[in-house]
């Protein structure tokens, strides 16, 4: 077991040396207007390709939450086994299922992470699932330790979860992952840093709704850097602060993630012609990238792009609706930063989010693969998507 354990720790640090490309998947993408599905993925495209999601039963187990698409059971679709089959055609790859998310709560994670027993049956049933379907890891996305219904106990349950979980991982050479928050108040509550370090091989942080439309004015939902009229704690808002919080609170920058959302927050205006941020509006439906930058390419001369002063992301607005998103230079910017800061590499909210069909673009995935060849420093993937 020892020895297996070195093996993965080697396997790990040889692949950490190159940045590292996460991608969740929604797996409810199958089912939507514009179907997604695994065989819509480039297997060669993301280092990581994570799932999304699986859950827990009230009594602890990990439990399948579309089995009519994820399993083969009863003429099922047998989404999991396409998805780690990507291997075959690209055998470097790690397909990891992601157990979590926001509506699954968090009460049940507390309860479970709380009780012995409760932990011993979520990671026996865990690694079952995992074996049975050939995934190579987990992602923990408990939404959130010590937040919604959760308690203060869950701060040091968790870390006790995560450290069983990888312990039994490890020994059968799977990985260990986490997505968790970019806010403050949040990372105070919920994470015993050093902790995690300890046992995380990635952390995914979801440097992104650090806007949205509970906010009653306009802003970026992923600013790299904060904005000059930033005050109090909108200052805490941005991928740098948070980037920056999780390392001087001990998490190892290698191990570090950056999200990125391929999605837009919208806002209607109160007023058309007070369009900066923080001007006054109502938050609205938003959009996934593909389908904005499809309409931002249709209707040119309707919509007005700008940058706030100081900023890098853009933003859209066109009568009284306003969105911000990201495009080809700001994702380059973000990988950059990565690389320059020695993140692991970049995460993606979501790889069927992105300009999958290449509609917009004279390439397929432009965003995710932006960010690949902005690590690379070539032009490597370009060409591997040729041949
Ligand atoms: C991305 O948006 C910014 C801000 O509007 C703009 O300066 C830049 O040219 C855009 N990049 C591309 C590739 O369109
Ligand atoms: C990566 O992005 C930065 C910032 O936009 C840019 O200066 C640099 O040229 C990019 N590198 C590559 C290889 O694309």
């Amino acid at each position: 077991m020892r020895f297996l354990a070195a093996l993965v720790m080697l396997a790990l640090s040889l692949s950490l040396t190159e940045s590292v490309m996460v991608c969740y998947v929604e797996s409810w993408a199958a089912h939507r207007h514009e179907k997604f599905d695994v065989e819509d993925i480039d297997p060669n495209l993301c280092t990581h390709l994570l799932f999304a999601f699986a859950g827990i039963t009230s009594d602890g187990e990990i439990s399948v939450l579309d089995p009519q698409h994820e399993l083969c059971d009863n003429g099922g679709d047998c989404a999991f086994d396409r998805f780690t089959a990507l291997k075959k055609q690209n055998p470097e790859l790690v397909t990891i299922l992601s157990v979590g998310g926001w509506a699954e709560g968090s009460e049940k994670y507390s309860k479970m992470a709380a009780d012995p027993a409760m932990r011993k049956v979520f990671i026996s049933t865990s690694m079952a699932l995992l074996k049975e379907h050939d995934f190579d890891g987990i992602d923990m996305d408990w939404e959130f330790p010590t937040q919604r219904n959760g308690m203060p106990e869950d701060k040091e349950n968790f870390v006790t979860l995560m450290g069983e979980l990888a312990d039994a991982l490890h020994a059968e050479g799977m990985i260990l992952t986490a997505a968790v928050s970019p806010s403050k108040y949040t990372i105070d509550d919920a994470y015993d840093v050093p902790g995690l370090a300890e046992h995380l091989d990635l952390l995914n942080v979801m440097t992104y709704n650090l806007h949205g439309d509970w906010d009653n004015y306009v802003h970026h939902q992923s600013g790299l850097y904060p904005y000059k009229d930033d005050t109090g704690n909108n200052k805490y808002l941005n991928n740098d602060f948070a980037i920056n919080y999780w390392i001087e609170l001990g998490m190892p920058s290698n191990k570090i993630v950056m999200g990125m959302p391929l999605y837009t927050a919208c806002w209607t205006l109160d007023d058309p012609s007070q369009t900066d941020y923080y001007s006054p509006a109502e938050g609205t439906y938003s959009f996934n990238y593909y389908e904005f930058c499809y309409n931002l390419k249709m209707h040119p001369d309707v919509w007005v792009i700008k940058t706030a002063e100081g900023m890098n992301e853009p933003y859209a607005y066109y009568e009284k609706l306003w969105c911000c998103y990201e495009n080809h230079t700001s994702v380059a910017i973000k990988a950059n930063y990565a690389k320059e800061h020695n993140l692991a590499g970049m995460m993606v909210w979501s790889l069927d989010l992105d300009d999958y069909q290449g509609k917009c673009h004279d390439r397929n995935f432009d965003l995710i693969r932006t960010m690949v060849e902005n690590f690379s420093g070539s032009d490597e993937v370009q060409k591997s998507q040729r041949r």
